[in-house]
């Protein structure tokens, strides 16, 4: 198993290295543009291997796309992070440009590989893929629902005071501060529905403070999360490399799915071997639909912006 990450930056290099440490991969391919970084990054990755016990191969690249030949799996973290009070939607000049380059090369080496979209904005991104590779669509995949929804078990976990092992839930819709759907009415502490420990006005906090979880970290951390944004991923290609047939919030394109067509947004995925299985339809409740509706929307202007 083949896996490219292109892009050593930190959510790269941490997908990277998740990957490594689940030692489920033969080799990952590092690139980067930028002269020796995704060499120096691997090579104090490899020099982890002893220390955490894994035998997959990391290999860092500069810019040599030859090197991710045949890749099973390519996840595309390149572009900028946004910075302290930037949308997700403000990278859209930049990062469409290497996008469209990134994902054109590594398609050219790897005809057959699945990839992963990590970029900002990532919805719009995955969806400038498709147009960019007209890959099979259950070769596209977005990550954004998985890293969502991650945060808001982190939160649902801090309001019912439960270890997070308890939690179950599930964060639909755009990967975007306004156009985040987390489904409460679905989440669960160990079977029992959160709503039934918490508070309507408590859960509504979850929510909020849940779409607001990238921002609140970029105003921490001066530049955008990368430890979740890279377990995230790398939860995703275990899930394609093991043919696992897991079910993840993820960026797809839509065709009449969830009444919605023609642009990729979060929604229920199994993914295994061939990528995206099959698209899961949830019963959503009229304001999930609504919100759903109303998260597309946003997805579909910011697409509207992409010089296709
Ligand atoms: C985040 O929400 C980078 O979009 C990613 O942290």
């Amino acid at each position: 198993m083949k896996v490219t990450v292109v892009g050593a930056g930190a959510v790269g290099a941490s997908c990277a290295e998740y990957i490594a440490i689940k030692d489920f991969a033969s080799e990952v391919v590092l690139l980067d543009i930028k002269e020796g970084f995704a060499e120096g990054k691997a090579m104090d990755l490899m020099q982890t291997a002893s220390l955490n016990g894994f035998d997959t191969k990391i290999t860092g690249v500069t810019n040599d796309y030859s090197q991710t030949a045949n890749s099973d799996i390519c996840v595309i973290t390149s572009g900028i992070p946004r910075k302290p009070g930037m949308t997700r939607e403000e990278l859209i000049g930049i990062n469409a440009g290497i996008v469209k380059m990134v994902s054109s090369s590594l398609i050219e080496h790897s005809p057959n590989t699945i990839i992963i979209v990590v970029s900002n904005p990532m919805d719009t991104m995955t969806y400038l893929v498709h147009k960019t590779t007209d890959l099979p669509k259950n070769r596209i995949i977005g990550m954004g629902g998985a890293l969502d929804s991650a945060r808001f078990k982190y939160r649902l976990a801090q309001a019912l005071e439960a270890p997070i092992s308890d939690v179950d839930g599930m964060v639909i819709g755009g990967h975007s501060d306004k156009g985040m759907v987390p489904l409460t009415a679905h989440a669960t502490r160990n079977s029992v529905k959160v709503s039934e420990f918490l508070s309507d006005d408590r859960l509504n906090q979850v929510k909020e403070d849940t779409k607001v979880g990238g921002a609140t970290l970029t105003k921490l951390l001066g530049t955008s999360a990368w430890y979740a944004p890279g377990a995230a991923v790398s939860g995703l290609v275990q899930a394609i490399a093991c043919d696992q047939k897991k079910m993840f919030p993820c960026s797809v394109l839509l065709e009449g799915e969830y009444g919605l067509n023609d642009l990729c947004i979060g929604v229920p995925v199994i993914l295994g071997r061939n990528g995206i299985e099959s698209i899961v339809k949830i019963n959503l409740s009229d304001a999930e639909e609504a919100h759903l509706k109303e998260s597309a929307a946003g997805v579909q202007k910011t697409n509207g912006l992409l010089e296709l």
